[in-house]
């Protein structure tokens, strides 16, 4: 069969959706990326955010008209909306065939050929005890990977759905990161991404209190894959800021393969707004654990994800955002409007700031964003950076593209000896908005 598969949502789904279209090769199907030819439509959902949940509802409705011309099509829903809505998605939705919820995806494949056979619409959002190790199936194509390393969250953000549709948090065994790491390895992959919804809290046990000073498990993981031949980058994403520990932080620079580059959730800058999304920490306490990181790691760059117009941010409270977010001085950073998620804590709380007022807050923090990237960008002329090459440049086909570890993306031209999944040196000739020009050295 034909298997289309179209992601929404996180680097988790991303991943997920790898993973089962791998599972779905190997038993003979073939993965196509037109959804008109295909046998089988699948959709891995996201319910972080209203507007995933609309984007991917909307898609799903229109392929109604594919199912009346092809009444032998399957379509499957995964993942977190399939999680949070279950049954009622097969029922608003009539040509749906099939509901597998977040810990139900290992059955994909199963449930795909048992449908093929025997028309039956299925629905299941059981938990799973099995998965945490079974979605480790790669396509194995490419020099850069992904490894889910754990699963769920038990931080309960106030704002977010992610405890609800994704489960409590569970970790994976070193053993067999490190064995999917040298397989991977092994097939050419010369980045590893490591992925959890809180990643450096990898191997707690699901204890919310973040580690001791000098316990790390996360750090322990980072230092044995460290050690593997063959692997150029470790990256990771995202980590809660509390878990950076003394442990943490000397692994981070002492570990020569691990990027300079954090991606950590900010959410807000003002303390009154931090407590009412409970996230267990300060806005003094974000300062400090970024300064230390610093301090250890000199040309450490930070990206994050902050929320405007939380029930009851006031313009002062916006304000404190925006002046930590010059403070620190994030070189990227992805900004949302808040949504009430139904389930979720904040969705008792009246929504107090406006659609306007939040858009209004949304394009200041872009516009600041957009000002500070530009100075970063411009100041980096003349010095020579190590870039991953990552192949041919997706704008302009005479170009290449690559990315420090700081995680700026370089573009340059070719010489005859470059290959995907090179580190070589470049030294930085411009920029643009967004992205740097070189030269190879
Ligand atoms: N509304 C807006 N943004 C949200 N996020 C999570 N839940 C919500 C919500 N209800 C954002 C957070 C998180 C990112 C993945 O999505 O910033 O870090
Ligand atoms: Fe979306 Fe969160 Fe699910 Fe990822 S884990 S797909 S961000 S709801």
């Amino acid at each position: 069969m034909k298997i289309f598969i179209k992601t929404y949502g996180c680097q988790m789904n991303e991943r997920d959706s790898e993973a089962i279209g791998a599972l779905f090769e190997k038993s003979g199907h073939t993965l196509c990326d037109d959804e008109n030819s295909a046998d089988v439509l699948l959709f891995n959902t996201c319910s972080v955010r209203d507007a995933a949940e609309r984007k991917a509802k909307g898609k799903i409705g229109y392929m109604r008209k594919l199912k009346n011309r092809n009444p032998d099509l399957i379509i499957g829903v995964m993942g977190c909306m399939a999680q949070r809505l279950g049954d009622q998605l097969l029922a608003e939705l009539p040509h749906l065939d099939f509901v597998l919820g977040t810990g139900q995806l290992h059955k994909a494949l199963e449930t795909v050929e048992n449908i093929a056979r025997n028309r039956q619409r299925v629905s299941s959002t059981l938990p799973s005890l099995e998965e945490i190790d079974m979605l480790g199936e790669h396509r194995n194509n490419s020099w850069s990977a992904q490894i889910a390393i754990t699963r769920g969250c038990n931080r309960f953000c106030s704002y977010c759905i992610v405890p609800y549709v994704r489960g409590r948090e569970v970790s994976r065994t070193r053993d067999s990161i490190i064995a999917e790491a040298e397989n991977l390895i092994a097939n050419g992959v010369r980045e590893i991404l490591l992925l959890g919804q809180n990643v450096a809290a990898y191997g707690l046990n699901g204890d919310i209190r973040p580690p001791a000073e000098g316990h790390s498990p996360f750090a322990e993981l980072l230092e044995a894959l460290n050690e593997l031949p063959g692997l150029e980058r470790i990256r990771y994403t995202s980590p809660y800021v509390s878990y950076f520990n003394d442990r943490l932080i000397s692994a981070l620079a002492s570990c020569s393969k691990v990027c300079h580059n954090i991606h950590l959730p900010l959410q807000s800058g003002s303390d009154r707004i931090l407590q009412a999304m409970n996230r267990q920490y300060t806005a003094q306490s974000y300062r400090e654990k970024v300064a230390s990181l610093r301090q250890a790691i000199p040309d450490l760059t930070f990206s994050t994800d902050v929320i405007v117009g939380f029930p009851g941010e006031e313009e002062s409270d916006f304000e404190a955002t925006r002046e930590l977010m010059n403070e620190v001085g994030f070189e990227q950073a992805y900004i949302f409007k808040y949504s009430p998620r139904p389930g979720a804590k904040s969705a008792l709380l009246a929504d107090t700031v406006s659609e306007e007022e939040k858009l209004r807050r949304n394009n200041i923090l872009l516009d600041d964003l957009q000002l500070r990237i530009g100075k970063k960008l411009k100041n980096m002329t003349g010095s020579t950076v190590e870039v991953l090459c990552e192949g041919v440049s997706a704008r302009n086909s005479s170009r290449w593209t690559g990315r420090t570890g700081t995680n700026f993306v370089v573009h340059f031209e070719p010489d005859t000896q470059v290959k995907t999944g090179d580190l070589r040196n470049v030294r930085i000739t411009g920029c643009g908005q967004v992205s740097l020009f070189g030269e190879l050295i």
